[in-house]
């Protein structure tokens, strides 16, 4: 009884939001949508209430309502990573409100539109592929294509992968060790040589079901909310970018098997690394984006200027310059650094005089008591002093 009243609750906050919403279906990685369970008999009236998705997220969301929290739950590990990456800038991917996620800044192409756009589909397709392994999705599991000798991951990409492989041994008796079966992740794909004893096993992350979903829930949509060409084409670009960048980072895992330690045989499947590595991975592709201009003739997107540097699938793309996100500006989505807390450590990311654009910034002292000079009594307990302790803080102006 207590568990349907909660799903009442959680429906009429669902309306009463849809109604003001604004038709971004990051709206789904909101705290309120984490808690829908997908159990309950009335998923279609759930559904078909999420009026800011297109009919074919809806049809998913009814027909898969596990995918569907998977991906909610995946936009949220998407904010909360941009936020970890970003902390210490100027832009620093905060959350306006409930119904506007990101502000108008996503409406102008920026490097950081392209930053949250390819974010957002490595996390999705990053979530649905370990899910799969994991057993949670009735529709996917284990990835059981074995690499070709040619084309060790060609299962999970069309594209040529970068890809930096690793061993681990997982069992205890053996320390654990990674080799990289490709020493320069810079040099040209080549298969990995089996190694001796090398087989392959075990589950490995459904790297193609994760893209397939990522694909069909995010890029689809592009179709129906984007009317330009160009900015249409730099979405798709930059949501493939991100799906590139979690298959560039698949890793093999490997489990020994044999007497007592030995490792005669090794079986090894397919991983996906924590999402943080992903993450970092986009935030460099950020810091190199490219801008870009259309080419109508031809229909192909160019660097800006002949000067600029080229790109491919690999990097961020951008039509508009970002604001300078020192003041604040709500048409550009920008909240400004008013009030951030910021370092007086100089040329640091988070230094107050990056961060606060030479406004200045302001020293809050205080003091905090806490435990100090503990000491270790036999037998068993630890005496501490209770200190007095100064701590400043400084706060852009
Ligand atoms: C959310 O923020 C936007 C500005 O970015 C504003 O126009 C809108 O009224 C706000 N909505 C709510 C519910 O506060
Ligand atoms: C996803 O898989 C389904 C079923 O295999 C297929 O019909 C569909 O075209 C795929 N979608 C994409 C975007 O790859
Ligand atoms: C794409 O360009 C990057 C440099 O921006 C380069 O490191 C990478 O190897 C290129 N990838 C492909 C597939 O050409
Ligand atoms: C990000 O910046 C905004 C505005 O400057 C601030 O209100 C917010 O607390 C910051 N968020 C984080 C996570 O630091
Ligand atoms: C300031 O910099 C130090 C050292 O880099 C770091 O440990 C600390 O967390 C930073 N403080 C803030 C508020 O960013």
């Amino acid at each position: 009884m207590y568990l349907f009243q909660q799903q009442q609750f959680i429906i009429i906050i669902f309306i009463a939001f849809v109604q003001v919403s604004s038709a971004f279906w990051w709206s789904l990685s909101l705290p309120s949508f984490q808690l829908w369970t997908s159990t309950q008999n009335d998923q279609e009236t759930f559904c078909s209430s999420l009026t800011f998705l297109t009919l074919q997220q809806r049809y998913l969301c009814q027909t898969s309502p596990k995918i569907f929290s998977i991906i909610s739950r995946s936009l949220r590990q998407a904010i909360e990573e941009c936020q970890y990456q970003f902390r210490n800038q100027r832009w620093n991917c905060s959350i306006f409100n409930q119904s506007d996620i990101f502000g108008k800044l996503i409406l102008r192409k920026t490097p950081e539109t392209a930053f949250i756009y390819a974010l957002t589909s490595a996390s999705v397709m990053h979530s649905i592929a370990k899910a799969c392994a994991k057993g949670e999705i009735t529709e996917c599991g284990c990835d059981k294509s074995q690499p070709s000798p040619t084309s060790p991951l060609s299962s999970t990409s069309t594209s040529p992968i970068r890809a930096r492989t690793m061993l681990k041994y997982q069992t205890s008796s053996i320390p654990s060790m990674s080799i990289s079966l490709f020493p320069s992740s810079s040099s040209p794909p080549q298969s990995p040589q089996p190694m001796d004893g090398f087989e392959w096993g075990g589950c490995s992350d459904d790297l193609k079901f994760g893209r397939n979903i990522s694909t069909s829930f995010i890029d689809e949509q592009e179709s129906f909310v984007t009317r330009r060409r160009i900015v249409r084409m730099v979405n798709l670009h930059n949501n493939e970018a991100g799906r590139q960048a979690v298959e560039r980072n698949v890793q093999l895992t490997c489990k020994c098997h044999g007497v007592s330690g030995s490792c005669t045989l090794r079986v090894c499947w397919r991983t996906l690394p924590d999402f943080r590595l992903i993450g970092s991975e986009l935030r460099t592709k950020y810091a190199s984006a490219t801008q870009i201009r259309l080419n109508r003739r031809l229909g192909l997107l160019k660097p800006r200027k002949n000067s600029m540097k080229l790109f491919n699938t690999t990097d961020l793309i951008y039509i508009h310059n970002s604001p300078s996100f020192c003041e604040k500006n709500l048409r550009l989505g920008s909240l400004g650094t008013q009030g951030r807390e910021c370092n007086l450590t100089m040329n640091e990311p988070g230094s107050c005089s990056v961060l606060c654009c030479d406004r200045g910034y302001e020293t809050i002292i205080s003091t905090i008591e806490e435990d100090c000079e503990c000491q270790f009594h036999w037998c068993c307990e630890v005496r501490c002093k209770r200190c007095i302790k100064r701590v400043e803080k400084h706060f852009c102006k």
